[in-house]
């Protein structure tokens, strides 16, 4: 064997004997305990993680009925055992072809409000169901028909709805009462079902048999594809056959960086997550964060974020059609030039960096995360954006059509449903993917694996991070999870904070430096994270306590 050749297969080796690892247990976090469970069962039934994240989607599609759905998209960050292969399954949706830039503005130019928000005209083209066909042919191991099969028996058979559902559906009354089809599904009488209400969606349960049956052929054409159209004809909007028939599932390289001996493996661009983790990692890295007492810390991340959150909102936009300097802002070295700029005795109002222009977030839109006993697994965060989505359900199809379109600029410099303000390279353009914050992310070392991920709109970037950052600190999952949480987001110029996030003498150092603070009263996110510690050889789980979602974690036979 040459040198070179020695060399190469040194270098593969780590990579190698990662491949080979098992861990002692599968493991699956998710929003809502149906979900886990199915997933679960799916891995008893000798499917992968792949498989079961097909079933966990599809089951969150169900019994979460206003977070994701079969009408929205996501992104699925998988890693299999077999060949160390990490990689982003890209099943975001896109504008319709008839789509242009300034179809939500008046003559005037103004934003019309609610049109990106509301109805058929809000949705982008759903991309969940072609991800999982694209997951089962290309990763899983079992049919659709087998995978699917739980969702399928849900919808058709109801759930009863919880707290979440009732307070979602409460916050989106006005939207689910606008359409007929939507509030025989999602209400009863026209008001807020009862807790315990059983939510039956038998023409869901026919859709996604169709897609079981059929896979694409069973979605984008025949008779879901053809009732879409009609409604779409018949109520407003812009889709056509074309629109289908050329929606395609993407396979990014996910976006990795480095902070101290982690590897992070985090989503690429239509997401900005991953380069925004990016550049705020490589930032910190310049401090000794360890050393730094509560203030100072905050006051860091609170800068950090500020930045990257700037770059997001000038820079971001899906990468099939604009330029995107990635490799810049996910460089080092860019992260340490910011970082030179911060000062530690006050902040840096955001009217001081280079001009653009972004709201909160909470339960809506989903993730997951599934280990399985080989060793593959998967981070997944999927939306139909904003709670019930548009509040659109397609006739005879159960379908609940996003209202991604709200993802796009609008307007440059025109904040969006998060206060998110985007320039020119998240402009719409007709078959273009809408940037998104989804971020479902690895953390990797040699000692340990975290597989995380939440919802929260703009906050999902700060919160990944400061996940990311507990567990490198060595915080145990179920310790850090729980943690109150602060945001900033570049625009507008404030600090964010949880209910019970920082002591009062530590607000006050802030304020003194000049963060202006803005406690919230409710708690945000539902982060579902699983952690292997192969020093320990154990893995756990754990699913945001602010949520009500399950974790499992089943040691092998
Ligand atoms: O893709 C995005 O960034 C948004 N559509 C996600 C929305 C969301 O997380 C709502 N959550 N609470």
């Amino acid at each position: 064997m040459s040198l070179s050749r020695v060399f190469v297969f040194l270098l593969c080796l780590p990579g190698l004997l990662l491949a080979n690892e098992r861990p002692p247990a599968a493991a699956i976090a998710s929003a809502h305990p149906l979900a886990s469970q199915a997933g679960m069962a799916i891995l008893a039934q000798g499917g992968n993680a792949f498989d079961a994240a097909i079933a966990v989607s599809a089951v969150l599609a169900v019994v979460e009925p206003y977070g994701s759905g079969m009408g929205g998209g996501g992104f699925w960050l998988l890693h299999r055992a077999s060949d160390g292969k990490d990689i982003m399954i890209d099943g975001r949706e896109t504008a319709p072809l008839a789509a242009h830039r300034d179809m939500y503005l008046d003559a005037q130019g103004e934003v019309i409000p609610g049109l990106s928000m509301n109805g058929p005209l809000a949705a982008g083209i759903p991309g969940q169901a072609a991800a999982l066909v694209h997951l089962a042919e290309h990763y899983a191991r079992l049919p659709l028909r087998t995978s699917l099969a739980p969702a399928i028996q849900h919808a058709r058979e109801g759930v009863a709805v919880g707290e979440s559902y009732r307070r979602m559906a409460g916050f989106r009354l006005e939207a689910l009462r606008a359409w007929p089809e939507t509030a025989a599904i999602f209400l009863h009488n026209g008001e807020v079902p009862a807790a315990g209400h059983r939510l039956v969606q038998t023409d869901l349960a026919e859709t996604l048999s169709r897609l079981a049956e059929n896979g694409l052929d069973g979605f984008y054409r025949g008779d879901t594809a053809k009732a879409v159209l009609t409604a779409m004809e018949r109520h407003g909007g812009i889709w056509s056959q074309a629109d289908f028939d050329s929606y395609r599932i993407i396979e990014r390289e996910p976006i990795r960086s480095h902070y101290q001996g982690h590897e992070i493996i985090s989503a690429a661009p239509p997401s900005s997550g991953g380069v925004a983790l990016a550049t705020i990692l490589h930032i910190l890295a310049q401090f000794p964060l360890d050393e730094l007492d509560e203030v100072a810390r905050t006051h860091l991340l609170a800068e950090a974020m500020r930045r990257a959150y700037r770059d997001r909102a000038q820079y971001l936009g899906d990468t099939d059609f604009v330029e995107v300097p990635l490799e810049r802002l996910s460089h080092p070295h860019y992260g340490a030039g910011l970082a030179a700029a911060i000062r530690l005795d006050r902040a840096t109002p955001s009217s001081d960096l280079p001009g653009v222009a972004a709201a909160p977030g909470g339960t809506h839109t989903s993730h997951f995360s599934v280990l399985d006993s080989e060793g593959n697994y998967v981070a997944a965060t999927l939306s139909i954006n904003y709670p019930f989505g548009s509040g659109f359900v397609v006739p005879g199809t159960g379908l609940l059509l996003n209202n991604e379109m709200d993802d796009f600029s609008s307007r440059p410099g025109s904040p969006n449903a998060y206060g998110l303000v985007g320039a020119e390279a998240n402009a719409i353009a007709p078959g273009k993917r809408m940037l998104s914050s989804m971020s479902p992310s690895f953390v990797r070392n040699p000692d340990s694996l975290v597989v995380l991920g939440t919802p929260g709109g703009s906050r999902i970037i700060s919160m990944v991070l400061q996940g990311i950052l507990a567990h490198i600190d060595g915080a145990p999952l179920e310790a850090w999870i729980g943690r109150p949480r602060v945001h900033h987001q570049y625009l507008p110029d404030k600090l964010y904070l949880e209910p019970d996030a920082l002591d009062e003498e530590t607000r006050l150092a802030l304020i003194a430096l000049g963060h202006q603070l803005e406690p919230l009263a409710s708690p945000w996110g539902n982060m579902q994270a699983l952690l292997w510690d192969k020093r320990t050889a154990q893995v756990s789980a754990a699913s945001d306590p602010r949520g009500g979602g399950q974790a499992l974690v089943i040691p092998n036979k």
